[in-house]
């Protein structure tokens, strides 16, 4: 079977568009605070990348680009002040954060409020009793994609590589939440290919090149593939072997242009819910 392309990039246009289009009613314009410590140069990528999508949703935009010797002081006072900002309705704090530094204790300190991220251990267990304020964006991301494509997980196996808590946790309990049965791979996980292999949904986001080859890939699965890694020649790919995984994947995302775009689309649907709760409509 040659598989159908999820196409993340136009999804994610087409969300956002709505996003814009919901902003557009609102009393006050949406606003997001987007903070970077250090000089990470993949992170800076990501954080221009989400200033983009404020200007295309009409969102209004602060970025605080702060030197790497920032002390953890400074940044909670920073993060205290933007809770403070009526105009302020999201706070995302780009990670990782530069060595020294208390992610947990930033992460905690953000207003559950204005945790667009979904990182805050409120919105965590939220999100766990199936009950959530916001989507966690790259999981979030996802389940759009397989509900544009009339993918169901409801009584398939799922299959999730990797167990973040930004991705690999939060995309199994969305998965179960949708009926899946759900397992959960890592590092140590010694029959990973084989129940892999099992998978009619695959999510791998473990970050390491060619870690998913076509023996693990079923007849007709779907294969979505998180990472977002760079070859020996420094092109942009994800953990799957695509080629081969798309003759027999049913349905596979590309990278680039499937989940990155998505996971971008969701932060801004998550500014847009933050804004409409700090203005009661
Ligand atoms: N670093 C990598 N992905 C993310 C994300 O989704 N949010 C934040 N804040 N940092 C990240």
């Amino acid at each position: 079977m040659a598989a159908k392309i999820i196409d993340g990039k136009a999804l994610a246009a087409k969300v956002k568009d709505s996003v814009r289009q919901e902003a557009a009613q609102l009393p006050r314009k949406p606003g997001l605070a987007v903070v970077l410590v250090g000089d990470d140069p993949a992170s800076r990528v990501y954080v221009n990348g989400k200033k983009r999508d404020c200007e295309e949703c009409g969102f209004y935009s602060e970025e605080y680009a702060l030197p790497a010797q920032t002390t953890q002081r400074q940044l909670l006072e920073l993060v205290a002040e933007l809770n403070g900002r009526q105009d302020i309705d999201g706070i995302l704090v780009q990670l990782p954060l530069p060595q020294g530094l208390d992610e947990r204790e930033v992460l905690l300190a953000i207003h559950p409020d204005k945790d667009v991220d979904c990182f805050h251990p409120f919105n965590v267990g939220r999100l766990t009793i199936g009950d959530p304020v916001f989507q966690p964006c790259t999981p979030g991301g996802v389940m759009e994609m397989l509900r544009e494509y009339h993918i169901d997980p409801a009584g398939k196996r799922c299959v999730v590589l990797g167990r973040s808590n930004i991705v690999g946790k939060p995309m199994a309990l969305l998965l179960l939440h949708a009926h899946g049965t759900v397992t959960v791979c890592h590092s140590r996980t010694p029959d990973m290919a084989a129940i892999a292999a099992s998978a009619d949904i695959l999510v791998s986001a473990v970050g390491k090149t060619g870690l998913v080859t076509a023996d693990m890939v079923k007849e007709g699965a779907v294969v979505i593939d998180v990472a977002m890694n760079r070859n020996e020649a420094g092109k942009l790919c994800g953990d799957v072997c695509y080629a081969e995984a798309a003759e027999k994947a049913s349905y596979i995302t590309p990278v680039p242009g499937g989940v990155g775009p998505m996971t971008r689309a969701m932060l801004m649907k998550n500014t847009l819910t933050a804004a409409r709760l700090h203005q009661g409509v």
